[in-house]
């Protein structure tokens, strides 16, 4: 029987134990973590997202400050606030919700971010310390995921990974994440995505495959070789053809491909819970100073 990789459980553990630390961090050094989060216009995920990292925040215990600016907000105010917030000595994390209207330059928005502060990962520094393995923020959704193959399948040391999908976000920062010569890691990696003709060919090769494309439904049961772990990243939204109601589906076909692997993550209840619970641990690093100081980067 195929195991369900319980994403829900897991981050509920991980935030039960954070706030104990978060409690312990006030006692001993006065401290509460804050994070500051930052959404231009209307786009409807964004909304829930925004709304449910508040909420984690609250349940932890941390300081949380929501900005929410309509979506024909100049950049120049958007860089506004994230410079009064890299000043601001009770905000610990910063984080500015993607995707942003187009009129901003998303890119020069994140190197506007303290690199301390930057609890997304996003900034080229982080970015660029992921890389070449040196510590840093790692991205939320990779650094859940590391964590659920971490309970679920154990050490990925020479196992063949394939990461469908390339973005920023999520498939380039796990690639390189797995990559790393570290007990947790040491996979052998290959990224393919949705310009190749055909994906089977790489992701029949899979012991794990971890599915980062944004389109519902796109991988089923000729994509996945037999007794595979697949790690679905997808959350799109759907109306349902029977009830009419609006559901949310994975990038994998579910029924489909579960009785094929040894192990897979539901949509919902998979890897979503898991990019909050990180991005709050993140956030609480940040706050204690335990990721990396500005002197330690030359
Ligand atoms: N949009 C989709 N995922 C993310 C994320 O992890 N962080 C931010 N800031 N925006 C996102």
């Amino acid at each position: 029987m195929p195991t369900l990789i319980d994403g829900k459980s897991v981050a509920a553990e991980l935030r039960a134990q954070l706030r104990q630390a978060v409690e312990r961090l006030w006692q001993e050094r006065g401290i509460r973590p804050g994070l500051a989060l930052l959404l231009v216009g209307d786009h409807p995920a964004s909304h829930v997202y925004v709304r449910s990292k508040a909420k984690a925040c609250q349940e932890v215990g941390f300081f949380s400050i929501v900005e929410h600016l309509p979506a024909d907000t100049p950049q120049t105010k958007v860089l506004e606030y994230i410079e009064r917030w890299n000043e601001r000595e009770d905000v610990h994390g910063i984080l500015v919700q993607l995707p942003l209207p187009r009129h901003i330059d998303e890119q020069e928005v994140l190197l506007r971010i303290d690199p301390c502060k930057d609890v997304d990962g996003f900034h080229p520094e982080n970015v660029g310390r992921l890389v070449i393995g040196l510590p840093g923020f790692v991205p939320c959704t990779p650094a859940g995921i590391r964590e659920l193959l971490r309970r679920y399948v154990g050490s990925l040391s020479g196992k063949h990974v394939v990461v469908v999908g390339r973005s920023n976000i999520v498939g380039k920062p796990v690639a390189n994440l797995l990559l790393q010569k570290t007990p947790d890691a040491n996979a052998v990696v290959t990224v393919c995505h949705t310009g190749a003709p055909d994906l089977r060919p790489f992701t029949r090769q899979a012991d794990v495959l971890i599915v980062a494309m944004g389109v519902a439904g796109a991988i089923g049961a000729e994509h996945v070789k037999e007794g595979a772990v697949v790690i679905d990243v997808g959350i799109n939204r759907v109306v349902d053809s029977v009830s009419g109601k609006e559901r949310l589906v994975g990038d994998v076909r579910f029924e489909e491909v579960f009785p094929k692997v040894s192990a897979i993550t539901p949509v919902p209840g998979g890897v979503g819970p898991m990019t909050i619970a990180m991005l709050l641990w993140n956030t609480y690093r940040a706050a204690t100073g335990e990721i990396w100081k500005p002197h330690e980067a030359t």
